[in-house]
């Protein structure tokens, strides 16, 4: 049986007829830039993150950048996130002249640790960038105390999180000043190439999100400040206002599917013991983008699972601080135990909602057929 990571295209079979039209409504309007598709979808994914504004943007790191430009964050100044993540989450850091300043993870959720980073706060910090990674928010309670504490600002890189809630029953992107959103193809709301948006129910940060996206430019030709092209497209838009009402069914079919494995990891006497599976939510709503076990024979377990027609990845193999990019920040392996643990255990099994029980029975046969090696 082969069983990918991921596989778009029965989603895309099961929507084609209305997603054709989407693209073919857009070519012949021959309006591609800031159009009504890209408004609709502005409407929609505020209201589908609980919040009053939504600004359609190029990509997931994009909206990092913005949300950081938006801040006034550059030179000089300290932002504190996580380095088990993907790249763009310290590279906008980066990007805007600030310094990453990374605090370890939690070894259960695999997010930002609020006890550490109270710790790492200095006079040039800033604000506070939590990933809720995989579908898992972070804990912002403790998190937003420390920012209020401090002053700083909170930006929710909630790429991978979207729709999840924390167990208040509050959604990703409505607690911090911005959240961050990607549709990368893979993310559980895809677009057609990428795409990302920035929600927020501040009224003065949305507005200046608006100009920073088309160069900082309003009226047009005058520029109050330096932006950049950070435009979701119309034809990105019009594929999104398609998919975005079917999202949560999407998720909540995730769910039954970490639910099945869960489930299967225990019957077959493997949960907690060579394989550990995500943390259950405890009330919260996780959203599966990824559905990542940790095991200690991680690599071995990917090539067998690989070799038997199963398709696993590991997200990520290497910590933001040991990057060649970041060796200026001077950082040792184990100056962020968990991290460094998390990248040596964690492997990513196939979770997308058309996924077959039968399927999904295989993965865990496999991984049980290899611990009986
Ligand atoms: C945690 C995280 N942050 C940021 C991004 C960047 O999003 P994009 O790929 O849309 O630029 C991603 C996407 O892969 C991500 O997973």
């Amino acid at each position: 049986m082969k069983v990918p990571l991921l596989d778009l295209k029965p989603q895309y079979r099961a929507l084609k007829t209305e997603l054709d039209a989407a693209i073919l409504r857009v070519s012949e309007s021959q309006h591609f830039i800031l159009g009504p598709e890209v408004k609709t979808f502005e409407t929609g994914i505020a209201r589908h993150s609980s919040c009053k504004h939504g600004i359609g943007l190029s990509s997931g790191t994009d909206a990092l950048l913005i949300a950081l430009m938006a801040l006034d964050i550059g030179a000089g100044d300290e932002v504190i996130t996580s380095p088990y993540t993907f790249f763009a989450t310290a590279g906008t850091i980066a990007r805007v002249g600030a310094k990453p300043v990374f605090v370890d993870i939690d070894p259960d959720t695999f997010n930002i640790s609020p006890a550490a980073i109270e710790r790492a706060i200095t006079s040039r910090t800033r604000a506070i960038m939590p990933i809720h990674l995989y579908g898992q928010m972070a804990d912002m309670d403790p998190i937003m105390e420390i920012a209020r504490k401090h002053g700083l600002r909170v930006i929710e890189d909630a790429a991978q999180a979207i729709g999840s809630e924390d167990a208040k029953g509050r959604t990703a992107c409505s607690i911090g000043d911005i959240g961050c959103l990607s549709f990368f193809p893979t993310k559980n709301l895809g677009a057609f190439g990428d795409a990302g948006a920035c929600v927020t129910n501040d009224d003065a940060l949305a507005a200046k999100m608006l100009k920073l996206r088309v160069h900082g430019m309003e009226p047009k030709y005058f520029h109050e400040l330096i932006g950049g092209n950070f435009r979701l497209d119309e034809i990105q838009a019009a594929v999104l206002n398609v998919k975005l009402p079917h999202l949560d069914s999407w998720s909540e079919s995730r769910q039954r599917n970490a639910a099945f494995y869960d489930r299967a990891f225990a019957r077959a006497g493997m949960g907690g013991r060579v394989v550990t599976p995500p943390p259950a939510p405890r009330g919260a709503r996780h959203i599966y983008n990824q559905y990542c076990i940790r095991t200690t024979r991680r690599d071995e377990l990917r090539a067998y699972l690989g070799a038997n027609g199963v398709g696993a990845e590991i997200y990520y193999p290497l910590a933001l601080h040991m990057q060649q990019c970041f060796a200026y920040l001077g950082h040792k392996p184990e100056d962020f135990p968990e991290s460094l643990r998390a990248t040596r255990e964690t492997l990513a099994l196939p979770i997308f909602p058309e996924l077959e029980e039968s399927q999904l029975q295989y993965v865990v046969d496999t991984i049980a057929a290899f611990h009986r090696q």
